[in-house]
């Protein structure tokens, strides 16, 4: 079936205003679904990160960790991730681990009854059947949407209804990537680390450090392939709603790989002051950007996307302008962190892993924070913030064992 007869059902739906959209992937102050970086408020976001400290805090003793597992114990969740992944499949899974819930996957969907020509939203139906969570990766940028939308019309026929995640939707959105991000970047700039037994090596460094707490007031380099990168899109949207946030965009000039035209207006008419650059060299009124940025985001350039005309364009170009090296990172400041949502290509080499020793690399412990971060989410949207709390608050169950 033609994917777009597929979701022309949905196609009203999908076209209505945002604000009209988020509402309906919400209930009761709680996300009912995550489908676009936009439900990621500050507010929740500040939830979701005690939350995750809490998770991760727990996790030190066998104690803490039967409590966790006991938590959502109750509770099945499908993996049904058609397109690759590494972190994001294997974080949720043992974020699902660590929280007790049953897994179970699809990774790829000639396994499945969709290669007897089965829709993908018949296979969606059927997954609801099973479990209690969809958490969904697809090249289909409008596919999770429309699963959220399937599952709120059968609600509505008082059938059963499950929670959609979106693990990552075409060239599109990556919510829960922009969760662990932001995750990130608040453990970074945050002044609150009581619950921390020791601080991490990068905050440890950072005593005394000149620079607010919080998102806001920043300057955010972002490098690499823009045009295609959904984790870049989805983080910008979140970051756009903090105070004073300056963006750096840095990619070739080209049309595939620099920013998408539309964001960068959205994003300057919700304030954000964006700038564009094609080298990680280039200077703003006269100081270098590299000198400027409170907070460095790589990203790869995603060769699987390219045409055979993208592929000769790319040849052409000189790609050595958007890498990192110890010299340009001898340049940023101290507690300017270097993220990547990995992968990182082993080849063009964005970060050679020569910079991993930095004590700014943050993008290893970015991806751990990736389960944490999905685990909190996980207890947000089956409700179980309140019997978390209770379970940290008991101090018996901090104790080493
Ligand atoms: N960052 C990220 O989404 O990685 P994977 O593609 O490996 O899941």
């Amino acid at each position: 079936m033609n994917p777009d007869d597929e979701f022309s059902e949905f196609g009203e739906q999908l076209r209505r205003p945002l604000d009209v959209k988020l509402s309906e992937f919400q209930r009761n102050g709680r996300l009912k679904h995550l489908i676009l970086a936009s439900q990621l408020d500050s507010e929740l976001l500040e939830r979701l990160r005690r939350m995750a400290d809490m998770i991760r805090h727990l996790s030190r003793t066998r104690q803490g960790n039967l409590r966790l597992k006991g938590l959502l114990a109750h509770r099945r969740a499908m993996l049904y991730f058609t397109q690759p992944s590494t972190r994001t499949f294997l974080s949720f899974m043992a974020a699902c681990q660590i929280l007790g819930v049953t897994c179970n996957e699809v990774r790829d969907a000639a396994t499945s009854s969709e290669s007897k020509r089965e829709s993908r939203m018949d296979s969606i139906r059927m997954f609801s059947s099973y479990f209690d969570v969809i958490i969904m990766r697809t090249v289909i940028p409008c596919f999770s949407e429309c699963c959220a939308f399937l599952m709120n019309r059968l609600e509505s026929a008082s059938m059963r209804s499950v929670p959609i995640i979106n693990a990552g939707s075409g060239a599109d959105e990556h919510p829960t990537q922009a969760l662990l991000d932001m995750y990130t970047i608040l453990r970074t700039f945050s002044e609150d680390y009581t619950q921390e037994s020791k601080p991490s090596r990068f905050v440890a460094q950072q005593s005394g450090k000149p620079v607010e707490a919080g998102p806001g007031h920043k300057t955010y380099l972002f490098c690499g392939d823009l045009g295609r990168g959904r984790t870049v899109r989805s983080l910008a949207s979140v970051l756009s709603q903090y105070e004073k946030v300056r963006m750096f965009f840095v990619s070739p000039d080209n049309d595939v790989l620099r920013m998408e035209r539309k964001l960068l207006e959205r994003l300057r008419n919700s304030g954000v002051e964006c700038e564009e650059f094609h080298s990680l060299d280039a200077t703003i009124d006269g100081r270098p950007i590299l000198e400027e940025a409170d907070c460095l985001y790589m990203t790869r350039i995603q060769r699987e996307h390219n045409s055979s005309v993208d592929e000769q364009n790319q040849s052409e170009m000189n790609l050595a302008d958007f890498r990192i090296t110890p010299e340009r990172t001898s340049r940023m400041r101290s507690w300017a962190p270097i993220m990547h949502p990995f992968p990182r290509d082993s080849v063009t080499g964005e970060i050679p892993v020569s910079i991993d020793a930095d004590p700014r690399a943050m993008y290893f412990r970015q991806a751990r924070n990736g389960m944490w971060a999905r685990a909190a989410l996980l207890v947000h949207m089956f409700d179980a913030s309140e019997e978390l709390m209770e379970i940290y608050s008991n101090r018996q169950f901090h104790q080493a064992t």
